[in-house]
């Protein structure tokens, strides 16, 4: 498996493995698959925090930080992270965070935010959002709501923004 950048051309291939991670029989096309797009035409896209998991050439999982908003400061926004259902299970998952973070440390970004199952994000290092004073822009997340502090955090605070594209959702 490789992570990489997301390149020119791949735009079709993450569509569809975000589709396919997210889909149910009720909505197979899903909200995520659209965003990832949005996303991709608004001002808070980063290029190089757009990942993807290729195996055999094929890209299989893919991962993507926006800029985001925290109390005037800047931040980033973790969403969506999508595996491919056949190839899920398989650590493609982790190491598509690992890369996310070891990336958007690098880049001197203070915190990634996200919000998902406490269960899974916890082992990346994810905490409650709302114990760091970082406040949820829709209480009811509660402790959905997760932050994952980097190296260069200095306690920043208050309420947090997703990128435009989220709030359409
Ligand atoms: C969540 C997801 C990205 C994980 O990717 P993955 O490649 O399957 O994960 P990994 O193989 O790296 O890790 C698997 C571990 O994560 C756990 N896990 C997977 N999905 C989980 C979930 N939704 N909640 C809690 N734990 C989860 C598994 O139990 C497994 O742990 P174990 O091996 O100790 O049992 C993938 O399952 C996926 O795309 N799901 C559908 C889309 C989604 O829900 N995205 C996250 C939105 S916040």
């Amino acid at each position: 498996m490789l992570i990489r950048r997301e390149l020119p051309g791949d735009e079709a291939a993450i569509r569809e493995v975000v589709r396919l991670a997210f889909a149910t029989p009720e909505n197979p096309d899903t909200i995520e698959s659209p965003l990832v797009d949005e996303l991709r035409a608004d001002v808070g896209w980063i290029p190089a925090l757009s990942m993807v998991a290729e195996i055999d050439g094929e890209v299989v999982g893919h991962v993507v930080c926006t800029r985001a908003d925290l109390g005037g400061a800047p931040a980033l926004g973790l969403g969506p992270l999508s595996v491919r259902p056949d190839r899920q299970r398989q650590g493609v998952g982790l190491a598509l965070m690992h890369a996310m973070l070891g990336a958007a440390d690098a880049l001197g970004e203070p915190v990634v935010v996200l919000l998902g199952n406490p269960a899974y994000y916890f082992r990346y290092g994810f905490r409650t959002a709302a114990g760091l004073g970082i406040i949820s822009p829709e209480e009811q997340w509660g402790v959905h709501f997760q932050a994952r502090p980097l190296t260069s955090y200095r306690g920043e605070k208050g309420l947090f923004g997703y990128a435009e594209p989220f709030t359409r959702l």
